[in-house]
C-alpha cells in the first residue's frame, strides 16, 4: 500500500469517531440535563416544563424568537423569571463546544 494511501485511511478513520462523538454527546447531554423540561421532543411539555413555563421548540415561531447567541447565553447562564431561577445556569457543567452542540441540537427540533 502506498503511503498517501495509508495516510487517507488513518486520517478518516481518526476523524469520524471525532464528529460522531460530539453528535452522540448532544443527545445524551440533552436527554440527561434538558429533556426534564424541554422534552425528548423539545415541546416543553413535561411536567416541570409546564411548571416552569418551557416554550415548544417545535414551533418556527418560538425558534425564530430567539438567536443562537441568545440561546447560548441562557444555556451559560440560566434563565430568570420575575426573579426565580426558572433554569439553572450550566457554563460551569459543558464546555464551549458542548453549548454549541446543545445549542444546535435545539435547533434541530424545529418542524
Ligand atoms: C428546570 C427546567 C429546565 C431545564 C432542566 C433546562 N431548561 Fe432551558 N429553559 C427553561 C425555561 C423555563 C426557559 C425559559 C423559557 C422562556 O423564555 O419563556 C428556558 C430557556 C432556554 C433557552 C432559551 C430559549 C428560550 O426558550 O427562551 C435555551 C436555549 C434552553 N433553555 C436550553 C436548555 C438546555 C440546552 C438545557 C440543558 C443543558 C436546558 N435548557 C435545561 C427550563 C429548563
Amino acid at each position: 500500500m502506498k503511503k498517501t494511501t495509508q495516510i487517507a485511511i488513518l486520517s478518516a478513520a481518526l476523524l469520524i469517531p471525532v464528529s460522531t462523538a460530539s453528535a452522540l454527546d448532544a443527545a445524551t447531554n440533552y436527554s440527561k440535563k434538558c429533556a426534564s423540561c424541554h422534552g425528548k421532543d423539545g415541546s416543553g411539555k413535561t411536567k416541570m416544563g409546564k411548571k416552569k413555563g418551557a416554550r415548544d421548540y417545535r414551533d418556527a415561531k418560538v425558534q425564530a424568537s430567539f438567536t443562537d447567541a441568545e440561546g447560548i447565553k441562557a444555556i451559560k447562564e440560566g434563565v430568570k423569571k420575575e426573579g426565580k431561577v426558572v433554569m439553572k445556569p450550566y457554563a460551569d457543567k459543558f464546555s464551549d463546544a458542548e453549548i454549541s452542540a446543545l445549542m444546535k441540537y435545539i435547533r434541530a427540533f424545529k418542524k
